[in-house]
Protein backbone atom coordinates (compact mmCIF):
# COMPACT_ATOMS: atom_id res chain seq x y z
CA UNK A 1 0.00 0.00 0.00
CA UNK A 2 1.79 3.38 -1.17
CA UNK A 3 2.19 5.64 2.20
CA UNK A 4 -0.07 8.62 2.91
CA UNK A 5 1.97 11.76 2.26
CA UNK A 6 0.65 15.54 1.92
CA UNK A 7 2.48 18.98 1.56
CA UNK A 8 2.09 21.83 3.48
CA UNK A 9 2.98 25.51 2.46
CA UNK A 10 3.67 28.81 4.49
CA UNK A 11 3.15 31.90 2.28
CA UNK A 12 4.67 34.68 3.84
CA UNK A 13 5.59 38.13 2.33
CA UNK A 14 6.53 36.29 -1.03
CA UNK A 15 8.19 33.44 0.21
CA UNK A 16 6.94 29.72 0.17
CA UNK A 17 8.23 26.83 2.73
CA UNK A 18 7.10 23.74 1.86
CA UNK A 19 7.48 20.41 4.02
CA UNK A 20 6.20 16.90 3.38
CA UNK A 21 3.52 15.24 5.93
CA UNK A 22 3.75 11.79 7.06
CA UNK A 23 1.02 10.06 8.94
CA UNK A 24 1.29 9.68 12.59
CA UNK A 25 3.61 7.10 13.25
CA UNK A 26 4.39 4.01 16.07
CA UNK A 27 8.12 4.93 17.26
CA UNK A 28 9.11 2.34 15.42
CA UNK A 29 8.92 4.02 11.75
CA UNK A 30 11.16 6.38 10.49
CA UNK A 31 9.33 9.55 10.62
CA UNK A 32 12.07 11.78 11.65
CA UNK A 33 14.75 10.09 8.72
CA UNK A 34 16.75 12.66 7.00
CA UNK A 35 16.53 15.28 9.96
CA UNK A 36 19.88 16.35 11.85
CA UNK A 37 18.65 16.85 16.23
CA UNK A 38 20.86 18.95 18.51
CA UNK A 39 20.56 17.82 22.11
CA UNK A 40 22.13 19.78 25.04
CA UNK A 41 22.28 18.36 28.69
CA UNK A 42 22.15 15.10 26.31
CA UNK A 43 23.73 12.70 29.14
CA UNK A 44 21.19 13.43 31.63
CA UNK A 45 17.87 11.21 32.54
CA UNK A 46 15.77 13.00 30.00
CA UNK A 47 18.53 13.83 27.23
CA UNK A 48 18.96 10.43 26.66
CA UNK A 49 15.68 9.18 26.34
CA UNK A 50 15.03 11.95 23.90
CA UNK A 51 18.15 11.24 21.92
CA UNK A 52 17.19 7.59 21.39
CA UNK A 53 13.64 8.25 20.92
CA UNK A 54 14.69 11.18 18.04
CA UNK A 55 17.39 8.35 16.88
CA UNK A 56 14.86 5.72 16.97
CA UNK A 57 12.35 7.76 14.73
CA UNK A 58 15.13 8.03 12.07
CA UNK A 59 16.87 11.15 13.03
CA UNK A 60 21.25 12.11 13.30
CA UNK A 61 21.53 12.84 16.92
CA UNK A 62 24.46 15.52 17.46
CA UNK A 63 24.84 15.51 21.26
CA UNK A 64 26.47 17.68 24.05
CA UNK A 65 26.60 18.01 27.80
CA UNK A 66 29.62 19.12 30.23
CA UNK A 67 30.82 16.08 30.22
CA UNK A 68 33.69 14.75 28.66
CA UNK A 69 33.78 12.19 25.35
CA UNK A 70 35.17 9.45 27.34
CA UNK A 71 32.24 10.19 30.02
CA UNK A 72 29.98 9.60 26.73
CA UNK A 73 31.41 6.96 25.59
CA UNK A 74 29.27 3.98 27.25
CA UNK A 75 26.09 6.12 26.26
CA UNK A 76 27.53 6.84 22.10
CA UNK A 77 27.75 2.79 22.25
CA UNK A 78 24.61 2.09 23.43
CA UNK A 79 22.80 4.30 20.49
CA UNK A 80 25.30 2.54 17.92
CA UNK A 81 23.84 -0.75 19.38
CA UNK A 82 20.30 0.95 18.66
CA UNK A 83 21.72 1.50 15.29
CA UNK A 84 21.20 5.16 16.03
CA UNK A 85 24.10 7.60 14.52
CA UNK A 86 25.42 9.84 16.97
CA UNK A 87 28.18 12.98 17.00
CA UNK A 88 29.50 14.23 20.42
CA UNK A 89 30.67 17.53 21.42
CA UNK A 90 31.97 18.66 25.14
CA UNK A 91 29.92 22.08 25.68
CA UNK A 92 29.10 24.11 28.79
CA UNK A 93 25.81 25.48 27.25
CA UNK A 94 26.46 28.57 29.56
CA UNK A 95 29.60 29.62 27.24
CA UNK A 96 27.94 31.18 23.93
CA UNK A 97 30.84 30.47 21.75
CA UNK A 98 31.20 26.77 23.10
CA UNK A 99 27.70 27.04 21.45
CA UNK A 100 28.34 28.24 18.69
CA UNK A 101 31.53 26.01 17.53
CA UNK A 102 29.21 23.01 18.46
CA UNK A 103 26.09 24.38 16.16
CA UNK A 104 29.20 25.18 13.46
CA UNK A 105 30.59 21.90 13.79
CA UNK A 106 27.25 19.92 13.83
CA UNK A 107 26.59 21.77 10.31
CA UNK A 108 29.46 21.40 8.71
CA UNK A 109 29.83 17.27 9.81
CA UNK A 110 25.89 16.85 9.12
CA UNK A 111 23.97 19.84 8.04
CA UNK A 112 21.31 21.96 9.58
CA UNK A 113 19.81 20.98 12.43
CA UNK A 114 16.09 21.10 12.26
CA UNK A 115 15.21 19.88 15.39
CA UNK A 116 16.73 21.32 18.50
CA UNK A 117 16.11 19.87 22.57
CA UNK A 118 18.20 21.83 24.94
CA UNK A 119 17.95 19.98 28.36
CA UNK A 120 21.03 20.70 30.01
CA UNK A 121 19.77 22.47 33.61
CA UNK A 122 21.00 22.49 37.51
CA UNK A 123 18.81 22.99 40.42
CA UNK A 124 19.35 24.45 43.75
CA UNK A 125 17.33 23.51 46.14
CA UNK A 126 17.71 26.60 48.82
CA UNK A 127 15.14 29.08 49.53
CA UNK A 128 15.24 32.16 48.80
CA UNK A 129 16.65 33.73 52.26
CA UNK A 130 19.74 30.96 51.88
CA UNK A 131 20.68 31.32 47.95
CA UNK A 132 23.89 32.91 47.14
CA UNK A 133 24.05 35.54 44.58
CA UNK A 134 26.58 33.14 42.62
CA UNK A 135 24.38 30.55 42.85
CA UNK A 136 21.42 31.94 41.47
CA UNK A 137 23.76 33.39 39.13
CA UNK A 138 25.22 30.32 37.87
CA UNK A 139 22.02 28.57 37.73
CA UNK A 140 20.14 31.12 35.05
CA UNK A 141 23.27 30.89 33.39
CA UNK A 142 23.10 27.29 32.44
CA UNK A 143 19.16 26.94 33.04
CA UNK A 144 17.85 30.27 31.02
CA UNK A 145 21.08 31.68 29.03
CA UNK A 146 22.07 28.34 27.91
CA UNK A 147 18.73 27.28 26.69
CA UNK A 148 18.59 30.87 24.64
CA UNK A 149 22.12 30.23 22.95
CA UNK A 150 21.38 26.68 21.48
CA UNK A 151 17.88 27.99 20.44
CA UNK A 152 18.68 31.35 19.27
CA UNK A 153 22.16 30.41 17.20
CA UNK A 154 20.05 27.16 15.64
CA UNK A 155 16.63 28.83 14.91
CA UNK A 156 18.77 31.55 13.02
CA UNK A 157 20.92 28.94 11.22
CA UNK A 158 17.68 27.33 10.20
CA UNK A 159 16.32 30.56 9.49
CA UNK A 160 19.09 31.26 7.00
CA UNK A 161 19.51 28.11 5.29
CA UNK A 162 15.17 27.92 5.21
CA UNK A 163 15.09 24.46 6.83
CA UNK A 164 11.78 24.33 8.67
CA UNK A 165 12.01 22.62 12.14
CA UNK A 166 11.36 22.43 15.33
CA UNK A 167 12.72 23.38 18.79
CA UNK A 168 11.32 21.98 21.93
CA UNK A 169 12.37 23.38 25.76
CA UNK A 170 12.35 21.44 28.42
CA UNK A 171 10.14 23.48 30.62
CA UNK A 172 8.37 22.39 33.83
CA UNK A 173 5.46 22.74 35.52
CA UNK A 174 6.86 25.00 38.16
CA UNK A 175 6.98 28.23 35.72
CA UNK A 176 3.68 28.89 36.99
CA UNK A 177 3.36 26.86 40.71
CA UNK A 178 5.56 28.60 42.94
CA UNK A 179 7.40 26.51 45.10
CA UNK A 180 9.45 26.67 48.34
CA UNK A 181 13.16 26.11 48.39
CA UNK A 182 13.86 26.08 44.48
CA UNK A 183 12.68 29.55 43.66
CA UNK A 184 15.78 29.88 41.14
CA UNK A 185 14.52 26.81 39.52
CA UNK A 186 11.14 28.17 39.07
CA UNK A 187 11.93 31.68 38.37
CA UNK A 188 14.14 30.10 35.61
CA UNK A 189 11.80 28.13 33.68
CA UNK A 190 9.10 30.42 34.03
CA UNK A 191 11.81 32.84 31.98
CA UNK A 192 12.02 30.18 29.42
CA UNK A 193 8.42 29.68 28.62
CA UNK A 194 7.87 33.71 27.77
CA UNK A 195 11.39 32.98 25.73
CA UNK A 196 9.76 29.68 23.89
CA UNK A 197 6.53 31.98 22.86
CA UNK A 198 8.46 35.09 22.05
CA UNK A 199 10.36 32.68 19.23
CA UNK A 200 7.47 30.94 18.66
CA UNK A 201 6.08 34.38 17.23
CA UNK A 202 9.34 35.78 15.97
CA UNK A 203 10.01 32.17 13.51
CA UNK A 204 6.70 31.33 12.89
CA UNK A 205 7.16 33.00 9.22
CA UNK A 206 10.32 30.94 9.04
CA UNK A 207 8.70 27.72 9.56
CA UNK A 208 10.15 27.20 12.76
CA UNK A 209 8.09 26.12 15.83
CA UNK A 210 9.01 26.57 19.30
CA UNK A 211 7.41 24.70 22.02
CA UNK A 212 7.75 23.12 25.23
CA UNK A 213 7.19 20.09 27.11
CA UNK A 214 6.51 20.59 30.87
CA UNK A 215 6.97 17.75 32.92
CA UNK A 216 5.30 17.31 37.17
CA UNK A 217 8.06 14.83 39.32
CA UNK A 218 9.97 12.64 36.66
CA UNK A 219 11.04 9.39 37.97
CA UNK A 220 14.71 10.41 36.81
CA UNK A 221 17.24 13.53 36.39
CA UNK A 222 16.92 16.30 39.01
CA UNK A 223 14.14 14.72 40.75
CA UNK A 224 15.40 11.21 40.27
CA UNK A 225 18.35 12.49 43.07
CA UNK A 226 15.84 13.38 45.66
CA UNK A 227 14.23 9.93 45.54
CA UNK A 228 17.56 8.28 45.61
CA UNK A 229 18.57 10.04 48.52
CA UNK A 230 15.09 9.84 49.86
CA UNK A 231 12.99 7.06 49.39
CA UNK A 232 9.82 7.50 51.68
CA UNK A 233 9.97 11.09 48.96
CA UNK A 234 8.81 9.21 46.44
CA UNK A 235 5.60 8.36 48.35
CA UNK A 236 4.66 12.29 49.09
CA UNK A 237 5.22 12.90 45.38
CA UNK A 238 2.89 9.98 44.25
CA UNK A 239 0.09 11.85 46.12
CA UNK A 240 0.48 15.34 45.14
CA UNK A 241 -0.19 13.30 41.93
CA UNK A 242 -3.38 12.90 40.78
CA UNK A 243 -2.69 9.76 38.02
CA UNK A 244 -1.01 8.23 41.23
CA UNK A 245 2.26 7.76 39.69
CA UNK A 246 5.52 10.02 38.57
CA UNK A 247 6.25 10.42 34.96
CA UNK A 248 8.81 8.63 33.16
CA UNK A 249 11.79 10.09 31.22
CA UNK A 250 10.54 7.86 27.77
CA UNK A 251 7.26 9.42 27.93
CA UNK A 252 9.05 13.34 27.94
CA UNK A 253 10.82 11.53 25.27
CA UNK A 254 7.42 10.49 22.81
CA UNK A 255 5.88 13.97 23.72
CA UNK A 256 9.37 15.97 22.40
CA UNK A 257 9.79 13.46 19.30
CA UNK A 258 6.20 13.94 18.33
CA UNK A 259 5.77 17.92 18.39
CA UNK A 260 9.29 17.81 16.13
CA UNK A 261 7.30 15.72 14.34
CA UNK A 262 5.99 17.36 11.05
CA UNK A 263 2.21 16.40 11.56
CA UNK A 264 3.14 18.75 14.35
CA UNK A 265 3.90 21.40 12.49
CA UNK A 266 0.83 23.59 12.92
CA UNK A 267 1.56 23.85 17.07
CA UNK A 268 3.55 26.33 17.88
CA UNK A 269 3.80 28.21 20.56
CA UNK A 270 2.56 25.76 23.06
CA UNK A 271 3.24 23.71 26.47
CA UNK A 272 2.47 20.36 26.72
CA UNK A 273 1.63 19.95 30.16
CA UNK A 274 3.09 16.37 31.04
CA UNK A 275 2.62 16.46 35.08
CA UNK A 276 0.08 13.53 35.66
CA UNK A 277 -2.59 16.54 36.74
CA UNK A 278 -0.44 17.76 39.86
CA UNK A 279 -1.24 21.39 38.74
CA UNK A 280 -5.10 20.67 39.19
CA UNK A 281 -4.24 20.32 42.45
CA UNK A 282 -5.43 23.13 44.74
CA UNK A 283 -3.96 21.92 47.97
N1 LIG B 1 13.59 15.35 36.38
C1 LIG B 1 12.51 16.10 36.54
O1 LIG B 1 11.71 15.86 37.48
C2 LIG B 1 12.22 17.24 35.61
C3 LIG B 1 10.95 17.84 35.68
C4 LIG B 1 10.66 18.91 34.85
C5 LIG B 1 11.61 19.36 33.96
N2 LIG B 1 12.84 18.78 33.90
C6 LIG B 1 13.80 19.33 32.95
O2 LIG B 1 14.27 18.33 32.09
C7 LIG B 1 15.60 18.68 31.65
C8 LIG B 1 16.53 17.51 31.87
O3 LIG B 1 16.61 17.26 33.26
P1 LIG B 1 16.93 15.84 33.91
O4 LIG B 1 15.93 15.59 34.94
O5 LIG B 1 17.18 14.83 32.84
O6 LIG B 1 18.28 16.18 34.68
P2 LIG B 1 19.74 15.55 34.58
O7 LIG B 1 20.51 16.14 35.71
O8 LIG B 1 19.66 14.07 34.50
O9 LIG B 1 20.27 16.12 33.20
C9 LIG B 1 20.76 17.44 33.06
C10 LIG B 1 22.02 17.38 32.20
O10 LIG B 1 22.49 18.73 32.02
C11 LIG B 1 23.91 18.66 32.05
N3 LIG B 1 24.48 19.98 32.37
C12 LIG B 1 24.50 20.60 33.57
N4 LIG B 1 25.15 21.77 33.47
C13 LIG B 1 25.52 21.89 32.17
C14 LIG B 1 26.23 22.87 31.44
N5 LIG B 1 26.68 23.99 32.02
N6 LIG B 1 26.43 22.65 30.12
C15 LIG B 1 26.00 21.53 29.53
N7 LIG B 1 25.33 20.56 30.15
C16 LIG B 1 25.11 20.74 31.47
C17 LIG B 1 24.23 17.63 33.13
O11 LIG B 1 25.56 17.15 32.99
C18 LIG B 1 23.16 16.58 32.85
O12 LIG B 1 23.64 15.58 31.99
C19 LIG B 1 15.97 19.95 32.43
O13 LIG B 1 15.70 21.08 31.65
C20 LIG B 1 15.04 19.90 33.60
O14 LIG B 1 14.83 21.19 34.14
C21 LIG B 1 13.16 17.73 34.71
Amino acid sequence: MAEWTSVSRLHYKGRTLEWTNKPLMTSEQKTLKDRVALISGALGSIGRAVAMELGRRGAVVALSDIHSEAQAAEFLQQCERAGIQTRYRQVDVSQAEQVDAWIADTESALGVASIVVPCAAIVTRKGVREVEPAEWRREMEINVDGTFHVAQKSAMRMAAKKVPGSIVFLGSWVAERPMSRIATYCSGKAALRMLMQCMALEFAADGIMVNEVAPGYVDAGLTGVTLKADPERRKVLEALTPIGRLIEADEVAFHVANLCDARSSGVTGTTLLLDGGASLRTS
